[in-house]
């Protein structure tokens, strides 16, 4: 299944559409998306590791209560990614334990 077809289109009136860089990666992100719906579009469902085992962690709640969606957006460790809007120009990487912000 593409990108395009895992998105809802009927009856759904779409931002402007614009590229996010995700480890490296372009994807696909429309104005008014979240990060977190950006990257479930893309089919990228690991946002970042545990700091113990090194698990992978996903999308859990989906409305800022759980922590589970901690990355790395522009330089900025910890941003929960289902709250932060995709913007253009927007650099995000998957979460390594729990990263410390860069001085
Ligand atoms: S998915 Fe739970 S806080 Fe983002």
């Amino acid at each position: 299944m593409s990108t395009a077809e895992k998105r809802v289109y009927k009856g759904v009136e779409r931002g402007q559409q614009f590229e996010i860089l995700v480890d490296g990666e372009k994807i696909v992100a429309y104005e008014g998306e979240t990060i977190a719906a950006a990257l479930t579009a893309a089919g990228l469902r690991t946002l970042r590791h545990t700091k113990k085992y090194g698990h992978p962690r996903g999308l859990y709640c989906g409305i800022g209560l759980c922590q589970e969606c901690r990355m790395v957006v522009n330089g900025v460790p910890n941003t929960q990614v289902c709250q932060t809007l995709a913007f253009p120009g927007c650099r995000i990487e998957t979460q390594q334990s729990h990263q410390k912000r860069q001085k």
